[in-house]
């Protein structure tokens, strides 16, 4: 049968989490030790865009990232795909004959690749929304699918301020994300992300997870006696708007993750000097207010995320700009203003 081809065209912002997901209870199914909670960028800024063909012209399922042809055979891609496929198979929502054919899949970030921006939450969420598209599937939680690809990628699936809950069922099922508050809730909260270096990171967050599970004295405490209640303070403080609760829990946590990660062994360091000062910078920043204006997030990789309230996006470029070295690894360290309103670097 001559068939015309399906294709389909999504994009996918990057997630920032504030309350971090570190460690894995199940490696094959990407089931988390911990739940975790993320602010969805606005697409404007930093992005996947992915482009699927599906054709029972082509011979195999190809991959394109930034233009290059990636292994196909990846196991994570492998079984987003035989998942979706599944389904398709089981809903019977388009033509028969498609799933006999192969996709051709093009993805493109707007930003470095793995270079701890969340270049893998926003691919994964992309792609396996595009192939939901592609393959007619519909009613289908999609964000347990892309759990699968990126664990942090499920998040990505809605806007605003969503929350991964780390589920307790041994199939995975429950482990999936909610949104907690749609991204008109608080347009005040600007984000600003200073792009540190533009360098992949050295230790993936798939091996660093790992390390710190079996090495870690800190990380079962932290999922088992911290997390949880922070779980519930960072909801509350979202849904009132409370910036300066908002503020702490994320440096808190941020911090609480990088001491896991110098808790395993070999030490896993993702923040650098320029990093450290950054820190430094925001405390000594917001010791001038009765509480906190400014917030910093790093994830596995040493470029910072701050949060601050709309009103103050001046002063913190300026600030940003006045105290930070000149940085020789990337042209500008200001890269993405996003979660509300876009503000001109
Ligand atoms: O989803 P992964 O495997 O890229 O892991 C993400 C881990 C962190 O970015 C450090 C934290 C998080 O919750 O996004």
């Amino acid at each position: 049968i001559e068939l015309k081809d399906r294709s389909f065209t999504c994009t996918a912002p990057v997630n920032i989490a504030v309350i971090k997901y570190w460690g894995k209870r199940n490696e094959e199914l990407i089931l988390p030790i911990n739940s975790s909670l993320s602010v969805t960028l606005h697409q404007n800024e930093l992005r996947a865009k992915t482009m699927i063909t599906l054709s029972s012209s082509f011979d195999e399922d190809q991959m394109w990232l930034n233009d290059k042809e990636e292994d196909i055979s990846n196991p994570r891609i492998q079984r987003c795909l035989r998942e979706i496929r599944r389904l398709a198979t089981k809903t019977c929502s388009i033509d028969p004959s498609y799933l006999e054919g192969h996709v051709q899949i093009r993805s493109e970030n707007n930003f470095p690749t793995a270079a701890g921006l969340a270049s893998s939450a926003a691919g994964y969420a992309c792609l396996v929304y595009c192939l939901s598209q592609v393959y007619g599937l519909k009613d289908v939680d999609i964000s347990v699918i892309a759990r699968q690809g990126s664990g942090s990628a499920c998040r990505s699936v809605y806007g605003g301020f969503v929350s991964w809950e780390k589920g307790e069922r041994e199939d995975g099922e429950d482990s999936i994300a909610e949104q907690v508050c749609p991204d008109m809730h608080w347009p005040d909260l600007q984000v600003l992300i200073l792009v540190v270096s533009e360098q992949k990171k050295t230790v993936s967050s798939t091996s660093g997870m790992r390390t710190s599970v079996e090495t870690s004295s800190l990380i079962n405490f932290r999922a088992n006696n911290v997390v949880p209640a922070r779980m519930d303070e960072m909801k509350q403080a979202i849904k009132e708007k409370d910036f300066s609760t908002f503020a702490t829990l994320t440096m808190k946590d941020s911090n609480q993750f990088h001491a896991v990660c110098l808790d395993s062994y070999p030490p896993i360091m993702y923040m650098n000097d320029a990093s450290k000062y950054i820190v430094q910078l925001v405390t000594a920043y917001n010791l001038l207010y009765s509480s906190p204006r400014l917030a910093y997030t790093f994830d596995a990789g040493p470029n910072a995320v701050l949060f601050t309230p709309g009103g103050n996006i001046g002063e913190i470029l300026g600030l940003v700009q006045h105290y930070l070295p000149p940085n020789p690894g990337a042209e500008n360290y200001i890269r993405g203003v996003s979660a509300g309103q876009a503000v001109p670097p």
